[in-house]
């Protein structure tokens, strides 16, 4: 059994990222590797209910109060998920992470960066991913690509998506090592083959 890997993928809403999380898989299984196919907030179970409340809910939300509920998302998504099929072997692709908290309701919403940081490490029990993608582009572009049924984070405003594009820039620049941007304006073929080229150096 081979060594599993963590891998995430994040950007603003409406970056293609989902796109090429699929096209990521079928390259990886026509090449005979076990993917597991995920995300966050709420992939089964419980983490479904979450995200119900998260993404739909229409009364007022504390942005303490959403950074906890994607927080305990996290932890089940992290106990029951992915630990399980990383320690199998398998290599694990995941819809969103650690750093949209960052991003989100740290550079979006404004609650402080190191408390996210800690919380995250907390929800996570340090597990951190192996390899993350940001997908890159400029929120004009973006939000045109979202349209106008839009849920509760992505009516959150263009300054808000904004403020989420330049948290994810500062977290790469923080760490280049772990932490990838892709131009996402590029077509679906370029950006599919800018992953491939990165994702070759971690699987053998
Ligand atoms: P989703 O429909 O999964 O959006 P996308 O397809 O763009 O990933 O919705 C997830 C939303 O939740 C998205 O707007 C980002 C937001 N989010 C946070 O604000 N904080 C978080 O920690 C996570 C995981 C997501």
């Amino acid at each position: 059994m081979g060594k599993g890997l963590f891998i995430t993928f994040e950007g603003v809403d409406g970056c293609g990222k989902t796109t090429q999380i699929n096209l990521l898989s079928e390259y990886l299984k026509e090449r005979g590797y076990e993917v597991l196919l995920t995300r966050e907030p709420g992939s089964k179970g419980l983490g479904e209910k979450l995200r119900e409340i998260l993404l739909n809910y229409d009364g007022e939300v504390s942005d303490r109060c959403e950074s906890f509920l994607f927080l305990a998302d996290r932890a089940q998504h992290i106990d029951i998920i992915v630990n399980p099929a990383v320690n199998t072997g398998k290599i694990v692709l995941c819809d969103r992470h650690t750093d949209s908290t960052v991003a989100y309701q740290g550079y979006g919403r404004g609650l402080n960066i190191d408390t996210i940081n800690h919380l995250n490490s907390l929800a996570t029990n340090g597990k951190k991913p192996d390899l993350t993608f940001i997908f890159d582009i400029d929120t004009k572009t973006s939000m045109q690509r979202v349209g106008k049924n839009q849920d509760r984070m992505e009516s959150a405003g263009i300054e808000f998506q904004t403020r989420v594009r330049n948290g994810y820039l500062e977290i790469a620049k923080q760490e280049p090592e772990r932490v990838k941007v892709i131009d996402s304006t590029k077509s679906i073929e370029e950006i599919h083959k800018n992953v491939i080229d990165i994702i070759k150096n971690y699987i053998n």
